[in-house]
């Protein structure tokens, strides 16, 4: 079943690229996306005026990922909310508000009760869901299946690139139908999209040098992932994937934010991984680096192909192809689940069933 892997979770990683040509390819016609076979009519992404998201962990942060998109794409207001919270908040929503739920496995109860919420407020709900007849996706007004396949590592990896890769579809179906985007736009956005899976196969084919990227942190009590923009809600996902498979206590922080108080907890016994792919704000997450270097901090830098950085800056530079900014979350999210995968190999746990977690959360 492991098909010669020693675990699930590196057997997944490895079925990533595939998953996503799964999930892209059958919903693009004449080169760009369309819902119809779906059943998710155009006039709902036309008519909103704003953009919901709810989900819960991995898949909240695929959320995280999509509003730092589909905002600045779209010029429509976008949040994201854990579920647990938003269940019990009275939020600002309407039959106006397009409410995105995401669920690998379509019965989180948290994300079940918010997205029933949102129903309660006329909101039409669009699921992303990789189960296939389960509760969120019975009970949603329209369902976006991804193409994952099974998932069996409780760590979620592969369920968490189809459902970007679906928000990025959805993403650009409503630029299309919004008039946002014309036909050559959209055609180019999915050109960029297809490009990040070969950029993501070779970032797996060399899954071995991250093992030996990661053995300083195997040793560590605690890691920083640092970022900003869409880089930083990389890194919220790359500290949830360690800290769940290797015990390592991670923090995800925004990179401009550190100093403001978090800079103290830096010291030579803190690795941080570095996360810098976005040309725009590149310089400013550089210079952030430079200041945890200077505090002792072991680095792993994380960067596109080309980036310039002085010898020095990283203890290891790790770099992705060359692919568009606002799709490198599909090399990086490689890189970050293995290097968590390596550490938790690296400690004998087991990778697969970490303590204290279900692979289906169904309680509250
Ligand atoms: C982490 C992980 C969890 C799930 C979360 C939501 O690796 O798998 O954080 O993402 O429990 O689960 P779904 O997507 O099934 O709603």
């Amino acid at each position: 079943m492991k098909n010669g892997y020693p675990y699930f979770m590196l057997k997944e990683i490895h079925e990533q690229p595939e998953a996503l040509k799964n999930t892209i390819l059958p919903r693009l016609n004449k080169g760009i996306p369309d819902l119809t076979d779906d059943g998710i009519p155009d006039e709902i992404l036309k008519g909103c005026s704003r953009i919901q998201i709810v989900a819960c962990g991995t898949a909240m942060h695929a959320g995280m990922a999509a509003r730092a998109f589909l905002e600045p794409v779209l010029r429509l207001p976008a949040a994201v909310s854990i579920a647990s919270e938003f269940r019990y908040e009275t939020p600002l929503i309407d039959e106006h508000t397009l409410v995105l739920v995401i669920s690998q496995s379509g019965e989180t109860i948290d994300t079940l009760a918010a997205m029933r919420l949102a129903r309660s407020c006329h909101a039409p709900t669009i699921a992303v869901v990789n189960v296939k007849g389960s509760t969120i996706a019975r009970e949603s007004d329209y369902v976006f299946y991804t193409h994952a396949g099974p998932e069996i590592a409780v760590a979620s990896t592969k369920a968490y690139s189809v459902q970007l890769a679906s928000l990025y579809l959805i993403c650009c179906r409503m630029a299309y139908v919004r008039g946002v985007y014309d036909n050559i736009q959209a055609a180019e956005f999915v050109k960029a999209l297809l490009e990040s899976v070969p950029a993501m196969e070779t970032v797996i084919r060399g899954h071995e040098m991250i093992r030996e990227a990661v053995s300083p942190l195997i040793h560590s009590r605690d890691a920083f992932f640092i970022g900003r923009g869409l880089d930083y809600t990389f890194s919220l996902e790359g500290a949830l994937k360690l800290k769940e498979i290797s015990y390592i206590h991670a923090e995800a922080y925004a990179a401009g934010e550190l100093k403001h108080g978090t800079i103290a907890l830096i010291s030579d016994q803190v690795p941080v991984i570095a996360i810098a792919t976005q040309e725009h704000i590149f310089a400013k997450t550089i210079s952030n680096v430079r200041e945890v270097k200077a505090r002792g901090a072991y680095v792993i830098l994380l960067t596109k192909e080309s980036a310039m950085v002085e010898d020095g800056l990283a203890d290891l530079h790790i770099r992705i192809p060359e692919i568009a900014d606002r799709f490198t979350v599909f090399p990086i999210a490689a890189v970050l689940q293995l290097i968590a995968y390596y550490a938790s190999v690296g400690k004998g746990l087991n990778v697969d069933q970490p303590r204290n977690l279900a692979k289906s959360v169904t309680v509250e």
